[in-house]
């Protein structure tokens, strides 16, 4: 939450700034702010809004030429999303601009301080009270203005979680950051350095990046960064290559990122198992980091994540139960760490993030790790904390993803869990070789169908057109099925704020049976009628029953399953696939519909109101 971006350089640092705030607004857009060093002051101008209004601004009253900046976008926790509340916030003699991303926990008691030592304040923010710390810290360093080392001392005196990045007046060539359970990377460029929230912010200047470790400050210099801890120790480093460009970070020709993320979703997929299963069907994850030995001795795993990450454990479950009969628990990692979980030195947790940032999912892995569990992180975000403080890691290679409502993390998430299930059953000897080669060669197929689908999608567009101005849509599914309805109804909660429920089928007659009437979309979720044939009945029972109370039934079922027919007002259509493997294809529409929808009542797909991409708060 909150984007963040720092620059000095040679080029124009405003230019530089506000490229980097475009491609960080996913992390939130209630305002935007910049600080531009010139000739000895501070020049700023902030806006509440989205980022336009700030461009808007600079446009009539241009700021003048500078070479040090830094810039904010805000998704508001204290004081609201107005104009003085925007970042970036000054002391009392104008002389320190702070941005920051994050939340401040003593800040309430620091603000009385600060105020009972005569400080004016503003706004309402927690930030400002570390723009007059840093005013109190530098007064009392002397001559020969150490912007890092008052920052250090700042630091000290906080608590809670943040980012933070400072200009000074005093030192035209510097910005300091400094990082506590936020996100904040260095990129470093040919006579010009970057902070940001993300690698996406500099990715079109250097794909040269360092990770900043918890409770770092990093000084930036044109040609310099010295990392220290927050008690001024030398602190190591480690610099990683990104590997991808800015095309990565561009909607390429679509009007939204999230409808190019899902188009992405077939070679997400295929690279997500990319090098990790052979032909013979074996499973390569040595790059995971947990021996053997280690994995062969889980009695349990516990899988935490938050929003759509959640829904991919849910799905993951089914499948790791059924390939490795080891127990596995999904929960939300919000409730995870205020609960008491039962945790040993046996149980693996997986961690499961797209942007690696997750507070509450950081924070449950930190509390699993503390019990002596061991932590497996599956992330999207090269370089984040959930992967860093991790025993260990699987990636997804799904590329950038910018949209706020996760896509294709979400498909390569349930693929990188179903690999490590078959890893586990492969290790543990739960499945014989020919077994796991048979899931593995069904995966393999999978992209081919995570395309065909996409191929089909326009009565699926249209569909949602026609129903924009519906008030509630309910989703409906067993097994797998089940979790796609929940991500189905998140979807589109999130993207077209209307109601929307997804349901287990066999828990229709136990409530949500009650809310259908005349009219009211549901979309079913139809298991495959090979194999698990119970399965498929009882869903097709479902829609009887719906229908017969008056729903409109759209019916999301697999070529060639004719006994969904006669009861599908809206029939779509799903190449076949094993049942564990469905929601591969099974969410892609209910993906199109919650965009199309939100497209149609005119809302911002990839910013939707009131969300962030990455929640890096409780
Ligand atoms: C936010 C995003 C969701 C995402 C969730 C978890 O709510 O809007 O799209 O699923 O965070 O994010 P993570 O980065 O941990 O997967």
């Amino acid at each position: 939450m909150c984007g963040i971006v720092g620059y000095v350089g040679e080029g124009s640092a405003l230019n530089m700034v506000i490229e980097g705030l475009r491609r960080l607004e996913y992390r939130g857009y209630d305002s935007a702010g910049v600080a531009v060093l010139v000739d000895g002051k501070l020049e700023t101008d902030k806006r509440a809004g989205k980022l336009a209004n700030l461009e808007a601004s600079l446009q009539e009253q241009p700021l003048p030429h500078s070479t040090t900046g830094i810039g904010h976008t805000r998704w508001a926790t204290h004081g609201a999303p107005n104009d003085r509340n925007a970042h970036p916030h000054l002391d009392c003699t104008r002389s320190v601009a702070v941005i920051h991303n994050g939340i401040i926990e003593n800040f309430a008691e620091l603000r009385a301080d600060l105020e009972e030592r005569g400080h004016q304040l503003s706004s309402e923010t927690d930030t400002e009270a570390v723009a007059h710390l840093l005013e109190e810290e530098v007064a009392s360093l002397g001559d020969g203005l150490d912007l890092a080392e008052a920052m250090r001392r700042v630091c000290r005196q906080l608590e809670g979680a943040f980012t933070l990045v400072a200009v000074h007046v005093d030192a035209p060539d510097v910005v300091v950051g400094a990082r506590r359970n936020s996100p904040l990377v260095v990129g470093r460029g040919d006579g010009e350095n970057f902070l940001a929230s993300d690698v996406a912010a500099f990715i079109a200047h250097t794909r040269e990046a360092v990770e900043l470790g918890q409770d770092q400050v990093v000084e930036l210099r044109r040609d310099g960064v010295t990392v220290t801890t927050f008690d001024g120790a030398p602190a190591a480093t480690h610099g990683y290559h990104v590997d991808w460009d800015a095309s990565a970070a561009e909607k390429g020709g679509y009007d939204y990122f999230m409808l190019k993320e899902i188009a992405e979703q077939p070679q997400a997929v295929a690279d997500t198992m990319l090098g990790r299963v052979g032909r013979d069907g074996r499973l390569h994850l040595d790059e995971m980091r947990l021996s053997d030995d280690e994995l062969r001795e889980v009695d349990k795993i516990i899988i935490v994540a938050c929003g759509t990450a959640f829904h991919a454990g849910l799905v993951a479950k089914y499948a790791i139960e059924h390939w490795t009969r080891i127990p596995c628990e999904v929960e939300l990692s919000s409730e995870f760490r205020y609960r008491d979980p039962v945790l040993t030195t046996r149980t693996l947790v997986v961690a499961i993030s797209q942007s690696g940032e997750t507070m509450d999912t950081l924070m449950a892995l930190r509390h699993a790790r503390e019990q002596g569990s061991r932590v497996l992180a599956i992330c999207n975000t090269n370089g984040s904390t959930i992967p860093r403080e991790s025993d260990a890691v699987l990636y997804t290679h799904a590329g950038p993803e910018v949209a706020v409502a996760s896509t294709k993390g979400y498909l390569t998430q349930i693929v990188a869990c179903f690999l490590v299930g078959l890893y586990l059953a492969q290790v543990r000897g739960n499945k014989y070789g020919d077994e796991i080669k048979s899931v593995v060669d069904d995966l393999r197929k999978m992209p081919d169908k995570v395309a065909a689908v996409l191929e089909r999608m326009e009565p699926v567009r249209a569909l949602a057109r026609e129903l924009r101005d519906c008030t509630s849509v309910l989703f409906l599914g067993r097994h797998v099925g089940y979790p796609t309805a929940l991500e189905g109804a998140l979807k589109l909660k999130e993207l077209a704020y209307m109601h929307a429920e997804g349901f287990a089928g066999g828990e229709l007659k136990h409530g949500p049976i009650a809310l259908i009437e005349e009219g009211v979309p549901v979309i079913a979720v139809v298991p495959s009628s090979l194999g698990r044939g119970s399965l498929h009945d009882k869903v097709v029972s479902n829609i009887q029953e719906i229908r017969a109370r008056g729903a409109r039934t759209i019916v999301i079922a697999e070529e060639g399953d004719e006994g969904v027919v006669p009861y599908a007002d809206h029939l779509v259509r799903v190449p076949s696939s094993p049942t564990l493997l469905q929601p591969l294809v099974t969410t892609i529409p209910l993906q199109v519909f919650a965009a199309e929808m939100a497209a149609a009542r005119g809302h911002d797909v990839d910013q939707p109101r009131n969300l962030a991409k990455s929640v890096t708060v409780e």
